[in-house]
């Protein structure tokens, strides 16, 4: 069959061969929401109906869907190289990709690990920090910190960190040497604060306690999501980064941003660091990255870890870790393609002033039925529903969600969480629209008009 006899847009014949992640497959697969294109701000769904992404793929297409540039820059390096190894042999675009990635970071920032995804961006994080204390003579450093509440993917060493209890559930005893911070949501101090709470940074000064307990010299690093995203949108105290920096450095101890999700304009900057003002020595990227188009990941590190690397002989491998697809072509191409999409600042700086639009609008859904909680930082945003005792407790937050779609809209819900991400091209009748619609469907929930 030639690829002119496929078409697309159409609903598939079977839907039963693929396995869905993270998805209800009997429930969805009754009932499917199945999109066929997409442009901008919008896709289309099988029945032509135009539905608003108000979540950008998943936190993923921030420059918006079929941005040219990248479209383009994908379609030269596809007629040119499909395809090639970088394990001993390179091509010239991942090499570009990351002096160009490097040059928009932060001056800290200067050497980059390619990898597929988030989860793999995570997981190269976590073995470069142990590696780097192996190199150094310091190998015992094995103890990895995470947070309550975190999400940092689905590999081994990701969900080992992570602190959704739900996620790690099915999968028995996971590494060894691990702890957690607590989590910093608090309903009874910070409900419905716009940005960063004023509350909660003493939160961080447990992690001197974690520290002393497993000792100081047993401790490879921490690892936080600058904002914990997947778990419901919970923007960092203030105060807070800085102090986890300062008891980390003080005891030679690592700082692992997770930036999968605050990455690439969802904070109004490239890397979220600039906004908080507090850097670390790794970060974690994929999603936007790439804009969504091709698989990437990305692990960046400072001069300090990646010189701690190369004392060794030189015929060695330094770092004995790597993917088959680590720097793709097709995928390097994509990011170069993303930063070109940005280089003139227009997008970046319309993501800044949408993040005041998204906070003034979100936080007018205060007085909607069962909503507990609204949080908001940079272009994320969360509706916190009140779940029901003794009931099915996320029928709320799904039921929305669903109906959501129904109405033209894609919202996503995680636990009684109704989230917002929307690309950093947005506008402000897009935002009104997101969250006008939200309240009506919440409104039709709580009276029982619908439920799903
Ligand atoms: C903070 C964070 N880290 C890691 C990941 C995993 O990324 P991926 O799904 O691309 O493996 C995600 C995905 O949502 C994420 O939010």
């Amino acid at each position: 069959m030639s690829s002119q006899n496929y078409d697309f847009t159409k609903m598939p014949q079977s839907m039963e061969e693929f396995w869905m992640p993270f998805t209800p497959q009997r429930l969805f697969k009754k009932d499917p929401r199945i999109v066929v294109s997409a442009d901008g701000m919008y896709y289309k769904d099988v029945d032509g109906n135009t539905i608003l992404d108000a979540i950008a793929g998943l936190w993923c297409v921030n420059a918006g869907h079929n941005a040219p540039k990248v479209k383009e820059a994908i379609k030269v390096q596809l007629d040119t190289l499909d395809s090639t190894l970088n394990f001993q042999y390179g091509c010239p675009t991942p090499f570009i990709a990351a002096e160009k990635l490097c040059k928009v970071m932060p001056d800290s920032y200067n050497h980059v690990f390619f990898s597929n995804s988030g989860s793999e961006a995570v997981e190269t994080a976590l073995k470069m920090a142990a590696a780097y204390h192996h190199a150094r003579g310091e190998g015992g450093r094995r103890v990895f910190i995470g947070r309550d509440r975190g999400y940092h993917g689905v590999n081994y060493g990701g969900i080992s960190v992570c602190g959704l209890s739900y996620n790690r559930s099915m999968f028995g005893q996971l590494l060894p040497s691990i702890d957690h911070l607590p989590h910093t949501h608090n309903l009874e101090h910070n409900a419905f604060v716009k940005g960063q709470p004023e509350w909660g940074a003493h939160l961080a000064d447990g992690l001197e306690e974690l520290i002393q307990f497993h000792a100081p010299q047993n401790v490879a690093a921490v690892i936080v999501e600058p904002v914990a995203g997947s778990t419901g949108i919970l923007p960092p105290p203030k105060d807070y980064l800085r102090r986890l920096r300062e008891i980390t450095r003080k005891h030679g101890v690592l700082l692992i941003f997770d930036e999968v999700v605050t990455a690439f304009a969802r904070m109004g900057e490239y890397s979220s660091t600039t906004l908080f003002g507090v850097e670390a020595d790794i970060l974690c990227m994929a999603k936007g990255l790439s804009n969504g188009v091709v698989p990437m990941g990305a692990t960046l590190c400072t001069d300090q870890i990646y010189d701690g690397f190369m004392g060794g002989p030189e015929k060695g491998i330094e770092f004995l870790h790597g993917y088959t697809y680590s720097g793709h072509p097709l995928a390097s191409a994509a990011l170069i393609g993303t930063l070109d999409t940005y280089e003139d600042g227009k997008i970046m700086g319309n993501a800044r002033q949408m993040m005041k639009v998204l906070e003034q609008e979100i936080h007018k859904l205060k007085d909607a039925p069962h909503v507990v909680d609204i949080r908001n930082v940079g272009l994320m945003a969360a509706v916190q529903l009140e779940t029901e005792e003794g009931k099915d407790p996320l029928r709320m937050s799904r039921s929305v969600s669903y109906e959501l779609f129904n109405r033209g809209i894609v919202m996503r819900y995680s636990g009684p969480n109704i989230q917002l991400s929307p690309s950093a091209i947005v506008t402000e009748d897009q935002i009104k629209e997101m969250c006008g619609t939200l309240r009506e469907v919440i409104n039709d929930v709580a009276a029982g008009k619908v439920s799903h």
